[in-house]
């Protein structure tokens, strides 16, 4: 058992989006130790330029790797998009993105090779999802892909359940029910939590892929793999979470969303 295995899983995104990972990976690894971090203060990252979230992205990185952790799971698409090999390359232990769990869930559920992608600005026009789907079935797919921002805005000031949130999606979301997908890939954090709205929209024939669910199906196989799964089997493994912005907001947002009680400490990057 190397001892790296004692250490805790990092998980970085731009803000509270990423918890949905979060969630999942304490879900499916109650044993594991966690530190998070939510660049909240230079959220949201699908606007902003490739290069940019490249370089947020590796700052945090380096922040987490003095933070004892023995892998990185990159929870952001954007950030995935952006540059999941440029990550690895800076690092010598595991790093996970969403975007390859994501698309082999959709090749798993697919019967028709009709797949809708939906994700930020940047996730979008990086076509990691498109080529990565392409690439696994060249040739055999239709691939329907849309950026949606104002999903996020929308998840993250609580106006989901809103007449005006309707309008949205059915306005994003049109097109891909007149492709008949039969397969939507949530590419962004910020989605699985407007899932209803989202399912009830496109109908209830289209697969909805949460990647945050794969991700954390990839993460296990890591840790089996590597042989690092933590020895210690205790409860309350020990969960922090760090934020570049308002670490009230956060903690109030945070506990609400994982119904536990939580602390953030804010970190100047
Ligand atoms: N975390 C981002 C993603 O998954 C969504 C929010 C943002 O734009 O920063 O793409």
């Amino acid at each position: 058992m190397p001892d790296s295995s004692y250490r805790a899983i990092g998980i970085l995104d731009s803000g509270v989006g990423g918890l949905t990972v979060f969630q999942e990976l304490i879900r499916q690894l109650p044993h594991e130790k966690i530190v998070y971090f939510g660049d909240t203060a230079r959220m949201p990252y699908g606007p902003r330029s490739d290069e940019e979230v490249r370089r947020f992205a590796l700052q945090i990185i380096e922040f987490l790797q003095n933070q004892e952790i023995k892998m990185v799971v990159v929870a952001c698409n954007t950030a995935t998009a952006a540059g999941l090999s440029h990550y690895r390359a800076h690092c010598d232990i595991p790093v996970v993105g969403v975007i390859e769990p994501g698309v082999r869930a959709a090749l798993a559920y697919t019967k028709s090779g009709r797949i809708g992608v939906i994700g930020t600005a940047g996730t979008i026009r990086s076509s990691a999802y498109q080529k990565a789907l392409q690439e696994a079935r060249p040739g055999l797919l239709h691939i329907i892909a849309r950026s949606c921002p104002l999903f996020v805005l929308l998840v993250e000031n609580d106006l989901v359940e809103t007449p005006e949130a309707e309008k949205v999606a059915q306005e994003y979301l049109a097109p891909f029910k007149e492709a008949a997908i039969d397969t939507l890939i949530l590419g962004c954090t910020h989605y699985p939590l407007m899932s209803g709205l989202i399912q009830r929209t496109v109908g209830p024939e289209v697969k909805l892929v949460n990647s945050a669910e794969e991700i954390a199906r990839d993460v296990k196989d890591i840790l089996t793999r590597q042989e690092l799964h933590n020895p210690l089997q205790c409860a309350d493994p020990g969960y922090r979470f760090f934020v570049s912005g308002n670490p009230y907001s956060f903690k109030e947002i945070a506990s609400k969303m994982l119904r536990r009680r939580i602390e953030a400490y804010q970190v100047i990057l």
